[in-house]
């Protein structure tokens, strides 16, 4: 036992030595300090309204890889058309930990979630739709919904030849009266067509609002976008209201519910040559009924901007800019989006009416969908 420690002793003295004689070498290389774990991604949370109408779809899709390119972390639910998800949704993404939420609301009900979301310190961006009924959030980007309208009214306005036609027929669709939008749309198109049904030139069958502050808009608006209670009222209107006179027009506010409409009224008999009928939101089949013929025209609203502005805005919020800074064209405007709280700084992108004639160009050339599936309407 003595032995081997005084062996140990004398191998520890050796491995001293050798230290020393080493003395002069240059010292080792510190050893590296542990790679510094990569901070975590920020959450950004995408509370999309709906996903019966399609477009939503993309907006979701586009956002989700724009933001992750810019390195967050997207966490993305879609509400089915009903606020009271949505809001749990938005609970959720603020107990995530989310830093900002981007809302598509369903209802001014969103309201609620929006203001504890602030009160949680998350930035809430109102898209495509603005949030009404609170000031808890500072920033909206969408279309010129008032233009939407204006391109739908001019594109009546044009096929019917209102300047100089007399006696048109016309009935009248909005869109859902929780959505602050569909006033907006028929204003726009009302702004065109109002004058033509002042002059007898344009004669509406149905209840006949010319504004949607009239107390009839409520009659011709369709409870949450829903494509069977547009068609069930258009059957309705096809056996009461516009049995006998024959239609030259349908405003129907967008895709979604132009086709529903297109369905009753094919299934009605009675029209060879179908209405002149309206849409928006460039919907690949209505795409391809549009070039067929059966649709009249779209206005297409390039998601993939919005989304691309939007995931901008929540990258300048994020990192305390002052304002949101954004590469794509958008309009500025700080006076026409009033909650009932406060004016809310809009960021505006332009739509485009899209018939037969340019919907190669702005939705195959712009490579939006592919000729391909234009032709088959579906992807
Ligand atoms: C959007 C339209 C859409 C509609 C139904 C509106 O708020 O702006 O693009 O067709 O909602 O989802």
């Amino acid at each position: 036992m003595r032995k081997s420690v005084f062996t140990l002793t004398l191998i520890a003295a050796a491995m001293g030595l050798t230290a020393c004689g080493k003395k002069e070498e240059a010292p080792a290389p510190a050893p590296a300090a542990p790679a510094a774990a990569p901070a975590p991604a920020v959450l950004v949370g995408l509370a999309i309204p709906e996903t019966h109408v399609e477009r939503w779809v993309g907006d979701a899709e586009y956002m989700k890889k724009d933001l992750e390119a810019m390195g967050y972390k997207v966490d993305v639910a879609f509400a089915d058309a009903d606020q009271s998800k949505q809001n749990k949704q938005i609970e959720d993404m603020v107990t995530k930990g989310a830093k900002a939420i981007v809302v598509g609301s369903v209802t001014e009900a969103a309201a609620q979630a929006v203001e504890s979301a602030k009160k949680a310190g998350v930035q809430v961006i109102s898209y495509d739709r603005l949030i009404t009924g609170t000031d808890a959030y500072d920033y909206y980007l969408t279309f010129d919904n008032f233009k939407v309208g204006q391109l739908q009214g001019q594109a009546i306005k044009d096929a019917l030849a209102l300047d100089t036609a007399k006696g048109k027929n016309i009935t009248l669709f909005a869109g859902s009266p929780t959505d602050n939008n569909a006033r907006f749309f028929f204003d726009g198109a009302m702004d065109v067509l109002k004058p033509f049904v002042t002059s007898g030139a344009l004669k509406i069958c149905g209840p006949a609002p010319t504004n949607s502050a009239d107390a009839t808009w409520s009659k011709i608006t369709t409870e949450g976008w829903a494509a069977d209670k547009a068609k069930a009222r258009m059957e309705t209107l096809l056996s009461g209201a516009c049995k006998s006179v024959k239609l030259d027009a349908v405003l129907a506010p967008n895709d979604t519910l132009a086709r529903s409409i297109i369905g009753a009224l094919e299934q009605d008999g009675k029209y060879k040559t179908l209405p002149v009928i309206t849409g928006q939101d460039g919907e690949l089949l209505s795409a391809k009924w549009i070039m067929e013929g059966k649709q009249t025209m779209t206005v297409f609203k390039d998601t993939r901007v919005l989304a691309k502005g939007t995931a901008e805005a929540v990258d300048s919020i994020i990192k305390g800019a002052a304002e949101p800074t954004l590469t794509v064209k958008a309009r500025v405007d700080t006076t026409t989006y009033n909650t009932g709280k406060k004016v809310v700084k809009s960021f505006l992108l332009e739509p485009v009416a899209v018939n037969k004639d340019n919907l190669t160009k702005e939705l195959v050339d712009s490579g939006f969908y592919t000729a391909d599936a234009v032709a088959k309407g579906t992807k």
